[in-house]
């Protein structure tokens, strides 16, 4: 498939915290990703500072490896066409405050840190992040039968 695509996504402290995991998990089911790898860990704190690796220096730092092994949270793969960029979109800005209004950090959240997920923002990344907590063999592929209901395979040109 051209479109195959994964990528790694966290539903952070505070929505684990705050109940709501299952909230978040049903709209990303819903447009219709295809989950992949799902755990239910403590992140510790060597994880942490290898996943935000790329964030290592900048001023918040510190906190945010202190928040993100505050409690437990949920790391998934998901799968699906364009699914980076997709889920992206369904989480919304950075910063909870300007997210907009329909969008899962718009409607749950208001701080910037406490930001309820994470999202992979390219290959790259997603590559090197479900790395950090899963390995090939515990992602596991399967067929759905209603794929082509949700993304049918592009009609080959003559
Ligand atoms: P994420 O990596 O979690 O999907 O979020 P993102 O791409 O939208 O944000 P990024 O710039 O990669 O920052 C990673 C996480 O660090 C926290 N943060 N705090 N206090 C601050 O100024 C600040 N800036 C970022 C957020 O938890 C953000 O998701
Ligand atoms: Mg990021």
């Amino acid at each position: 498939m051209s479109n195959f695509e994964r990528t790694f996504v966290m539903i952070k402290p505070d929505a684990v915290e705050r109940g709501l995991t299952g909230k978040i998990l049903s709209r990303i089911e819903r447009k219709g990703f295809k989950m992949v790898g799902m755990k239910f860990l403590l992140m510790t704190k060597s994880k942490a500072e290898e996943l935000y690796s790329p964030h290592k220096g900048k001023p918040f730092f510190v906190s945010l490896v202190e928040f993100i092994t505050s409690a437990p949270l949920v790391v998934m793969v998901l799968e699906g066409p364009d699914c980076i960029r997709q889920i992206r979109k369904l989480m919304g800005a950075t910063n909870c405050a300007e997210a907009e209004p329909g969008t899962i950090r718009g409607d749950f959240g208001v701080s910037i840190q406490n930001n309820l997920i994470h999202g992979s923002d390219s290959p790259e990344s997603a590559k090197r992040e479900m790395a950090v907590f899963f390995t090939e063999q515990e992602l596991v592929n399967h067929q759905r039968s209603l794929e082509k209901w949700i993304s049918p395979a592009p009609t080959p040109v003559h």
